[in-house]
């Protein structure tokens, strides 16, 4: 294959898209580890969890595109293995794949639990289609369910759940919700919405260990109460799936280190998404891995200028969007070591922003049903405005 690009979620279906939009003619063939077509992830634990979409409708692209655009698509099959010499990837059913140019799409996987018990049927992670349909099936004989985890797949879980009518308790080992992504003040807000449609919260706590026979029955949590629980959920984090690129010899810290070309330390071999670490100038200029979709299709465009001979270097202004219940939030920027957070507007109305600052420049904004401040927002800090823009 001229282009082998190894993950079939959204970096690496883009990528392929990306190419054939900008005229590359060479072959390219997608290898990925799921069943399904190229698919969209963030509606696992939105629309498509709560039964609102079908899961056709998160397809990227419908079945005839991947033909007519002569994408080659080979699925159920994981790459375990790179030749960066002999420039071939070694699939876990032991075939072997030339390549001229190799893009590694492989995202991360979902963290588990290691306590006793992790393993007990009902325990389940958000991250596949696999997995929503599997706590689906099981949803109709639960009452009770036990979510660790209080980033997004927790709180959007929570929400869908109590939307579904199921007593939900959210264990969070940070003192407040949402800490790896936003300050206390959305933390708080989050915190009073979800306790406000029912949600138990437990902050601070971690799990000590699951119990149940065959099939999980309680949840003991670090301080030592016991809840009983018919399923848990999972949502502590992802781990970047490099092994393969760490063995190959690619120099790898936190996922593996690519360029501003989003190429890895291996010639011809790039990565992009959850599991490529980047110089980012919207951290300050240091190494981060951003795990998101418009970041995600932004590097995966920047490959496909590359090898079109249109390179350029990635600089991508990173947004987010989480929708739990009626909130949507926005958020344009990394928020990640400030020393201030103004917030505008009244939490209270459900309607407001938290302009996050550091050293005196804007460096991101949370909007809460604000599309106008989120908006400003992505000005403000792709502009790199000071605190005084704040009062025009
Ligand atoms: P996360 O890293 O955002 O949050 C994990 C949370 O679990 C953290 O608050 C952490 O303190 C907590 N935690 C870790 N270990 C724990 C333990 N043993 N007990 C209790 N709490 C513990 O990861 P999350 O929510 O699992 O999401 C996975 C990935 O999916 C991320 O990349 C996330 O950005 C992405 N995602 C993004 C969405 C969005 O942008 N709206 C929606 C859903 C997922």
């Amino acid at each position: 294959q001229d282009v082998l690009i190894v993950g079939g979620g959204q970096g690496g279906a883009q990528t392929a898209i990306s190419l054939r939009q900008l005229g590359f003619e060479g072959s390219i063939t997608i290898v990925g580890d799921e069943v399904e077509l190229p698919y969209e992830r963030p509606p696992l634990s939105k629309e498509y969890f709560a039964s609102e979409k079908t899961f056709d409708r998160l397809h990227l692209r419908p079945a005839a595109y991947w033909q007519d655009k002569a994408v080659t698509l080979v699925s159920g099959e994981t790459v375990v293995g790179l030749d960066p010499l002999a420039k071939t990837a070694r699939t876990a059913s032991g075939d072997s794949l030339s390549y001229g140019v190799l893009v590694w799409a492989a995202g991360g996987s979902p963290r588990r639990l290691t306590c006793d018990g992790a393993n007990l049927a009902g325990v389940h992670a958000v991250r596949s289609r696999a997995d929503i349909d599997a706590i689906l099936g099981e949803l109709p004989r639960v009452d009770r369910v036990v979510i660790v985890g209080g980033g997004y797949i927790g709180l959007e879980a929570a929400a869908v759940l109590r939307k579904l009518g199921k007593a939900v308790t959210l264990v969070e080992a940070q003192t407040r919700l949402l800490s790896r992504v936003a300050g206390p003040a959305l933390s708080a807000f989050f915190e009073a919405e979800h306790r406000t449609h029912g949600v138990d919260i437990r902050l601070g706590q971690g799990v000590d260990r699951l119990e149940g026979d065959a099939r999980i029955s309680h949840v003991v949590l670090t301080g030592g109460e016991k809840l009983a629980a018919d399923l848990v959920i999972v949502g502590v984090g992802i781990t970047p799936n490099v092994a393969a690129l760490e063995r190959a010899g690619a120099t790898a810290t936190n996922g593996v280190d690519v360029d501003l070309r989003c190429r890895t330390s291996l010639s011809d071999v790039f990565a992009i998404g959850d599991c490529a670490n980047q110089i980012n100038a919207y951290a300050g200029g240091e190494r981060t891995r951003i795990e998101s979709v418009p970041s995600v299709s932004e590097q995966a465009a920047t490959v496909a200028r590359e090898l079109t001979g249109q390179g350029r270097d990635h600089d991508a202004l990173p947004w987010f969007w989480s929708n739990q219940y009626d909130l949507k939030l926005q958020t344009v920027g990394l928020s990640g070591g400030f020393d201030q957070e103004i917030v505008r507007g009244d939490p209270a109305s459900r309607s407001f922003s938290v302009t996050y600052l550091r050293g005196g420049r804007i460096i991101a904004v949370d909007a809460v049903n604000a599309a106008k401040a989120f908006m400003r927002g992505r000005a403000l800090v792709a502009g790199g405005a000071g605190v005084e823009a704040l009062s025009d």
